[in-house]
Parts: structure tokens; sequence; C-alpha cells
């Protein structure tokens, strides 16, 4: 502790910017100036950012061009083990990440190799579309995505991404509630959410790629007490099939209360950090067939990636 400390001193002092943290929700999402994540990050600004995540959840790093993927990757670094490639593997579907030429970069948008606008039928955009149910990111493998981070490139005004605060949801929530769900566990599938918004039944091969998992519906997280429920939630592991899924989506329809909720409206060359321990997101429905729009997210893990654990993802 006493030489980390120190260390700590060094950097600070080195320091020409002083870190500003502004608070953005009576509960939590700061935005934060003084660290450029364009830049090698020294030990103390990968403390500050750990903290602020810790203690906001959701936070918005304001740069006045987009980052590069060399740039985006390498701060991510920083923040845990990263997940390496592509995690699903969707039939039909070759030139997912084609866009991007780094597996560790997820293209979150609605553009091809080309730049070209996906078409209403193509699966990636039933895919893209189911991102605007409430969820927190990869909650269906056993190895749970704790930070992404997600690149600005280009916004229409108004396609906001939206956060819930899941620590301060539970909370909030009836002390009958809390008791209700102490020990709870949820079994997650990606397939789930997908064919709530239509895609169809998964195949073989897909299935294969992304299995279900379980985790418990109520978990600490930087000391914190925190809801774990997202769009992925099927059913609730020892209840019968349609109680779970009514406890869960009750448990949603509370969490994403108004009080509980903030809207990020996305300038380009932000980067957001959010802890999908500790908060659910939402993508907006906008004019995805007609208007571009491009993020670009990398993804941490609660555990490295062994050979093992790759089995199986493409
Ligand atoms: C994501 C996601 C929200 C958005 O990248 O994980 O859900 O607004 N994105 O695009
Ligand atoms: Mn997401």
């Amino acid at each position: 502790m006493i030489p980390l400390k120190v260390n700590r001193f060094m950097y600070k002092a080195e320091r020409t910017q002083q870190v500003n943290v502004e608070q953005l929700h009576p509960t939590f999402a700061a935005r934060v100036t003084g660290i450029d994540l364009r830049e090698p990050l020294d030990a103390a600004s990968v403390a500050d950012i750990i903290a602020a995540m810790d203690r906001y959840a959701v936070c918005v790093f304001p740069h006045p061009e987009p980052l590069t993927n060399e740039q985006h990757i390498a701060f991510s670094r920083h923040l845990g083990p990263m997940q390496p490639t592509p995690i699903l593997k969707v039939t039909g579907e070759v030139k997912l990440h084609e866009r991007v030429p780094y597996p560790e970069i997820i293209n979150v948008s609605n553009l091809d190799e080309n730049g070209n606008i996906y078409p209403e039928t193509h699966r990636k955009t039933m895919f893209r579309r189911a991102d605007q149910q409430w969820h927190a990111d990869v909650t269906f493998n056993e190895n749970r995505a704790t930070y992404s981070a997600l690149s600005a490139r280009i916004v229409p005004p108004g396609a906001d991404t939206q956060y819930a605060d899941m620590r301060a949801a539970y909370a909030a929530l009836p002390p009958s509630m809390k008791e209700k769900i102490a020990g709870l566990v949820a079994e997650h599938s990606v397939w789930y959410s997908k064919q709530r918004v239509g895609f169809p039944e998964p195949t073989e091969e897909e299935l294969r790629s992304a299995p279900p998992a379980q985790h418990p519906l109520v978990h600490v997280r930087a000391g914190q007490t925190s809801l774990y429920v997202a769009s992925h939630a099927s059913h609730i592991i020892g209840m019968p099939v349609d109680e779970g899924r009514a406890l869960l989506a009750e448990l949603t329809a509370f969490a994403t209360q108004p009080q509980f909720v903030h809207k990020h409206a996305w300038t380009v060359g932000d980067v957001v950090i959010w802890d999908n321990l500790a908060v659910m997101h939402r993508a907006p429905d906008y004019a995805d067939l007609h208007v571009p729009r491009e993020l670009r997210r990398t993804t941490m893990r609660e555990r490295a990636f062994t050979e093992a654990a790759n089995l199986g993802m493409n």
C-alpha cells in the first residue's frame, strides 16, 4: 500500500492537467476531464479512472476527435482483461466485424464494410436493434463483462444512450422484494434477448458459440449492492418460467424508472466507459435505415481469456 501511495504522489506531481470530475445525475454518471485517453496512461490516471468508475459507474471522457482503433485498444488494456475476439457466431454473417480490422473492437453501427447502411432485412439490423432493450453487456457469458468502453465516431442528434443505476435501484427496492430476490439466480442467453425482437431461433452453430450462463440477481460491486438483470435474462432457476420472467420484468421496470436513468447525448470524440456490473444501458430507437451512426466498443471481462474458455467462440 505505502509504495503505491508514494508512486501516486510522484505521478500526480508530474501531471500537467488537473483531473476534474463533474457528476451528471443525482446518484451516478460523471464527466471526466483532464485525462486524455489518446495518450499513454500513467498509473495515477488509471487509478483515477478506476476510482471514478467505482463511484459513478458511467464516465464520459470528451475528446476533440474520435480515438483511433489503436488508441482505443491501448487505454482499454489498462482496465482489465480485454475481450480479445468477437464472441458471437451469427450464421450467414461472415463480415460482422470486417469494417473494423481489430478483433478486440466491436463495430456498434449500422454501416457495413463499404460504409453503406444495412437494409432492414439484414440479420445485423435486427441484431443491433436488440440493444434497444435494457441490458448489460455479455451477461450471457459465465465470465461476465466488467467495463465496456464506447467511442463515438458518427452520432446523429437524438440517438442517445440511456443508463440506469442498478445500485440506486437496488437500494430503493421495498424490503420485501430484497428478501424475495436474495439468493435467486437468473439464466441469461443472448439468443433469448434477440428472439424477443424477432431474431429467428438460433442455429446449432450460434447456440454453441454462446451457450447460456447463470448469475445471481443481486451482487456486490465496488462495495455496493447492485441488481444484475438484463434483457438476456430468460428465467429464474427453480421458479416456473412464467413466474421468473414476470419477476425479471418487474425488476427491470422498477430499476429503469426515470429517477434511476441518465441519458447521454453523444458528441463525436466522446468515450463513455460504463460498469456492466453496476448499470444497465440501452441503445436509442433512431432512423437506423436512413441515418448513419457509428461507435466502437471494447469490452473488459472479470477474468482473462484462457484458450479453453475461448473454445467455441469465433
Ligand atoms: C453497446 C450498446 C448502445 C448504443 O455498445 O453495448 O448497447 O447506444 N450500445 O449504441
Ligand atoms: Mn450493450
